[in-house]
């Protein structure tokens, strides 16, 4: 018992170090601004789930975006608009990033958490389904960037429209692939069977070459990160 509850404490230790981490590296590259906090403040206040990505998966995105010289950048699934006010960030200013929203009213919210940061002029939201939109985007492609963070049992899907409308050298990133490990074994639901196969199909494809980083809070979720040959 006292065995166990050294381990215990030895865990706790360790995750505590991780936390720190995270935020020293948070305090020292990807610091929120205003326009930042103002959009988390306002998604929250409408009820929606705090499940955006974290300020170092905003860096990272932004990161990806000057790494290809990104001038177009695709989002599927909006949120709080967090994640794109990151990404529209990394544009130059002729840049222009769409973002795909199925809910019209999260959709306002977003615009106005847009022009809160000061990216509505490069910025642009999209409603309706996804899997509906995507066929209307290809006169506008090939987005250098793509960034997957909507519902997961189309995950596969996404992954398709990504091919369609890149060109060798964007990146194509999905959240939550990982899932505690989840992400890489026998699905129990329609979610993990789309996150599982998005992981076979992107490790396996031979127009991609992929990788998965943990990089949330506790490490135990992140991106998929794939780069088109
Ligand atoms: C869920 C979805 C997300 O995109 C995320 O980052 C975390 C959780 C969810 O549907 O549970
Ligand atoms: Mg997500």
């Amino acid at each position: 018992m006292a065995q166990d509850g050294s381990e215990m404490s030895r865990l706790q230790q360790e995750a505590t170090t991780r936390h720190n981490i995270a935020e020293a590296i948070t305090r020292t590259f990807a610091a929120e601004d205003g326009g930042l906090k103002h959009a988390l403040e306002a998604a929250k206040r409408a009820g929606l789930p705090e499940i955006q990505i974290s300020p170092i998966q905003g860096k990272f995105l932004q990161l990806l975006a000057v790494a290809c010289n990104a001038h177009k950048i695709l989002e599927i699934g909006s949120l709080g608009g967090y994640s794109g006010i990151w990404l529209s960030r990394a544009l130059p200013a002729d840049g222009r990033f769409i973002t795909l929203e199925i809910n019209p009213i999260h959709a306002e919210l977003v615009r106005n958490a847009f022009a809160h940061a000061g990216v509505s002029d490069r910025a642009e939201v999209r409603v309706g389904n996804a899997l509906d939109v995507l066929p209307h985007l290809e006169h506008e492609a090939p987005f250098d960037l793509i960034f997957i963070d909507a519902d997961k049992p189309p995950y596969p899907k996404y992954l398709d429209w990504a091919l369609r409308l890149s060109r060798p050298g964007s990146i194509i990133v999905a959240d939550n692939c990982i899932r505690n490990g989840k992400g890489f074994e026998e699905p129990h639901d329609e979610g993990m069977a789309g996150i599982v196969a998005y992981n076979n199909r992107i490790a396996s494809d031979p127009r991609l070459i992929s990788l998965d980083i943990a990089m949330d809070d506790d490490y135990t979720d992140g991106f998929a990160i794939s780069v088109v040959r």
